[in-house]
């Protein structure tokens, strides 16, 4: 699978994909030992990449999952100085990013990984992996409501259709929690739907990607994915 230059430079902790553009740009990237000065330029796993002669080392690639708590940023860095889910995951040295993101008040399983393959296989919508929210919504949707849902709702143009969606529970008129699973990867794609039938988005926690769940993980926790848990993942983009 290819992927653009500025991608993989970015994926293989050079700079930033803006910045990396620029080194581009400038004339300081060859690949297998051809200067190349235009955007746009594709390069797959067995490329060799040299930025200002030096070859980029590629690391062993490793997987992790985190209990991404409430405020912290799903990002590499951070301009407003903000604890990142890469600050939390003390003694990695590889250079990991986020797999996809959780917005910066939403909790949950967040998978970290320095594999460029594997997040693209997680993050692109062809793939349909499933991830499944828990929602404290406003108000309390009813049945009409949760049937809209769940013959889908237009968001930006796709109509987004949830594999689940169900009220577990109540508490007066005030609020519900509400589980729902879709396939959608879409920004702030769950506070979209629920404000479409006007009970928004209160709390918002992911408990799943696929299968895999946070067991009895606390928020800020994480451990390596294990390989029948890559295998599993996989597994599910290998047959679409
Ligand atoms: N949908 C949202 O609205 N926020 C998230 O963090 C994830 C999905």
């Amino acid at each position: 699978m290819s992927e653009r230059l500025q991608k993989v430079m970015a994926h293989d902790g050079i700079a930033s994909r803006r910045k990396s553009e620029e080194m581009i740009l400038e004339g300081r990237v060859k690949v297998n030992g051809v200067l190349c000065k235009e955007l746009g330029m594709k390069v797959n796993n067995s490329d060799q990449i040299e930025v200002d002669g030096v070859p980029i080392s590629k690391e062993e690639p490793v997987h992790y999952l985190l209990y991404k708590p409430r405020r912290v940023i799903s990002s590499v860095k951070d301009e407003k100085k903000r604890k990142t889910v890469v600050d939390l995951l003390e003694d990695v040295e590889e250079r990991v990013y986020p797999v996809g993101r959780l917005d910066y008040n939403t909790s949950g399983i967040l998978l970290m990984t320095n594999d460029g393959d594997f997040d693209y296989q997680i993050t692109h919508p062809k793939f349909k992996i499933t991830k499944t929210y828990v929602a404290k919504v406003e108000g309390v949707p009813t049945p009409s409501e949760i049937k809209q849902i769940q013959k889908g709702i237009i968001i930006e143009g796709s109509k987004i259709v949830p594999e689940n969606v169900k009220i577990i529970s109540h508490n007066d008129k005030k609020n519900a929690i509400v589980r729902l699973t879709i396939h959608e990867g879409k920004n702030h794609i769950v506070k979209k739907i629920f404000e479409t039938i006007n009970h928004p988005v209160e709390k918002l926690k992911r408990e799943k990607i696929g299968n895999l769940g946070l067991g009895n993980m606390q928020p800020g926790d994480f451990r390596r994915l294990k390989k029948f848990e890559i295998d599993d993942l996989l597994e599910i983009t290998n047959k679409k």
